[in-house]
């Protein structure tokens, strides 16, 4: 089994503010993707690291890499991404090596990920899983509404039981021939997949969930700069 990690960082992060594009903001003075790419490389699994850069970023990105200290053991590729996330991360799935047979995916925007997380999504993979997600109960009740112009008291449809529901995040693991079928598949590349283990289940394939951490948290929006800067403080400490 080799195991490579595509990390999706093409994207502009508006939510987040103005500035540079997400990836390249810094996290304890250090770029968001350097530390996704540390934690990637983390695991003694990951032979390889996919980056997909912003479009014209690709130097730029590739000049980063090389002025950050990382795990020697592991090779580092650069490709421009594309418009759409999904886009980004086939771009990256084409650059894959022969020889690759478990693709982790992750978000740039999750710098923070413990290595235990990534192992354990490697290993339900390697175990014959062919599409694995590390995911948490919801603290919020969520609702299902009808979307109504902006300002405007949308109607509630529905309210599914929180129990069943799990907030899902990256690395997301696959079998390598899984993930190309799900990006080269017309059904699952279709309009409303936000990630690619829902691209997979379209293909009526097995997902199956295991547990993520709390530290995995999506850095979207401002406030989550702050949760990021207070967590990296916590381990320098
Ligand atoms: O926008 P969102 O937070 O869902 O982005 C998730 C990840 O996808 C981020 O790491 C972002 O950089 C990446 N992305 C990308 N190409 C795009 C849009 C987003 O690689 N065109």
């Amino acid at each position: 089994h080799r195991t490579a990690a595509v990390i999706p960082a093409a994207g502009r992060g508006v939510r987040l503010g103005p500035g540079a594009p997400k990836a390249l903001r810094t996290l304890g003075g250090t770029p968001m993707l350097i530390h996704a790419v540390r934690a990637m490389a983390a695991s003694r699994a990951v032979s390889l690291v996919v980056v997909v850069a912003p479009p014209e970023g690709a130097p730029e990105v590739k000049n980063l890499l090389d002025e950050h200290a990382l795990p020697e053991r592991t090779d580092y590729l650069v490709v421009p991404g594309g418009e759409t996330r999904q886009e980004s991360v086939r771009l990256g799935i084409e650059a894959l090596p022969d020889g690759i047979t478990t693709v982790l995916v992750h978000d740039a925007a999750r710098p923070l990920v413990p290595v235990d997380t990534v192992d354990a999504v490697v290993e339900a993979v390697r175990d014959g899983a062919p599409a694995v997600v590390p995911a948490l109960p919801l603290t919020d009740t969520v609702k299902q509404v009808e979307p109504r112009e902006k300002g405007e008291p949308e109607p509630v449809v529905a309210t599914p039981e929180r129990a069943l529901l799990r907030a899902v995040q990256t690395p997301q693991g696959f079998d390598r021939e899984m993930l190309q079928r799900a990006h080269r598949s017309e059904t699952a590349v279709g309009e409303g997949a936000t990630d690619c283990a829902g691209m997979v289940e379209r293909l009526g394939a097995p997902v199956v969930v295991v547990p993520g951490h709390e530290e995995a948290f999506k850095v979207t929006r401002p406030l989550d700069l702050v949760l990021a800067e207070a967590v990296l403080a916590r381990r320098r400490a």
